[in-house]
């Protein structure tokens, strides 16, 4: 049924504001206070007049408030908190009819899932299972599940494409191929109208300072040292989070149900590049301010997919990784306010735990 509006308002990074129109889509989105669906909210809101969406969060450590609070006034937008392995939280709100879910909910940190890898299991799996039951009970007519080319595991060479062998080698990447697989089954055993996106590696604003970008930007702002791990030559393929949320809106505009898409920026730098380039940006030297440190656990050397069934819906990356990468760098410098209260507290425990022995 539309729902009557009332107008918008984006915050000062969406623009003028968009017309006054009727709702004509509801989509349900999980995790919309991380890094990649909040930036996927705000883009979807702010192009497309006809939609609203109701997001669920758990507000773990990852899920922040701040990230969306330019949307506080914005009647398009319902923030529920709860997580998706609560199946009664899940019906409730799904239940009043949604035309679509879109699945971020997930731990998605490597080196946590070395530390504690049982919460993965349980968001990542069975949140997941959760998720479906409902899209199988309310006969949601779309469920994308967003998932990672991490699942492919290490690509020594070349590049993987949707068809190829799951070979997740860690925690993380092996609950994610867990959910991926749970999603794939409902499709064949129920013939739920489910998409797959895996994305390459994202960086853009609003992304907890626990990834290498965010926290290697971070840690130079403050004049402290970056932690390199083993040599610093693992590659790793650089998406902007506009257009990994771009590349969602399109699979769930054009996907093919029971279909997976691959959603790679096409920019394959080793860490150590990306470190020069972050350490020149913020005035420092790779002297001063780099610290090798003993390697990740099980850490994969590459990973690099095909895109060209994504592509082929239209979809391309459209920031330059220079680009990007500086405007990102800007974002941290001018939005302190924001990183900076997430690096006490929870964040210096688990980086004591993380970094003081390695
Ligand atoms: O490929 C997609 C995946 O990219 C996503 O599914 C994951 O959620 C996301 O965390 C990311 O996984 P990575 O393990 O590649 O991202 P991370 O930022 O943790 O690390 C990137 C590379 O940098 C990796 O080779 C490890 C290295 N690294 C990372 C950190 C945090 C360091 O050398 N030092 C560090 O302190």
């Amino acid at each position: 049924m539309p729902i009557a509006q009332h107008g918008s308002r984006l915050g000062p990074q969406a623009g003028p504001p968009v017309p006054t129109e009727e709702v004509q889509m509801r989509w349900f989105v999980t995790g919309g206070l991380g890094f990649i669906g909040s930036n996927f909210i705000r883009l979807a809101l702010r192009e497309r007049c006809d939609l609203s969406i109701v997001n669920l969060d758990a507000l773990t450590y990852a899920g922040n408030p701040a990230n969306l609070a330019d949307l506080a006034d914005e009647p398009r937008y319902t923030f529920i908190h709860g997580t998706i392995c609560d199946p009664e939280t899940v019906d409730r709100a799904v239940g009043l009819g949604v035309d679509a879910i879109i699945n971020f909910a997930a731990e998605t940190h490597v080196d946590r899932s070395i530390l504690d890898p049982e919460g993965f299991l349980i968001t990542d799996i069975l949140g997941t299972h959760v998720l479906l039951e409902a899209t199988r009970k309310f006969r949601i007519p779309r469920y994308l599940q967003v998932s990672t080319d991490e699942v492919y595991g290490d690509v020594p060479h070349g590049e993987s494409t949707e068809e190829d062998r799951l070979s997740p080698r860690s925690p993380y990447s092996a609950s994610k191929a867990g959910g991926d697989l749970q999603v794939l089954a409902y499709r064949a055993t129920y013939g739920l109208p489910v998409l797959i996106t895996r994305g390459s590696n994202t960086y853009g604003p609003f992304q907890y300072p626990e990834k290498l970008i965010p926290l290697f930007v971070t840690n130079l702002l403050d004049n402290q040292a970056v932690p390199i791990y083993g040599d610093g030559l693992q590659v790793r393929d650089w998406l902007h989070v506009d257009d990994h949320a771009r590349g969602i809106l399109d699979v769930l505009d054009r996907g093919e149900a029971g279909e997976i898409y691959n959603i790679g920026g096409g920019n394959p730098h080793t860490n150590l590049e990306i470190t020069r380039l972050l350490v020149d940006n913020c005035g420092r030297s790779m002297e001063t301010h780099v610290r090798h440190v003993g390697d990740r656990a099980g850490h994969d050397r590459r990973y690099a997919i095909d895109t060209t069934k994504a592509r082929a819906l239209g979809w391309t990356p459209r920031i330059e990784f220079k680009d990007g990468l500086r405007a990102t760098i800007d974002w941290y410098r001018a939005n302190e306010a924001w990183w900076r209260p997430l690096k006490s507290g929870e964040f210096e425990e688990y980086y004591r735990r993380q970094y003081a022995s390695r």
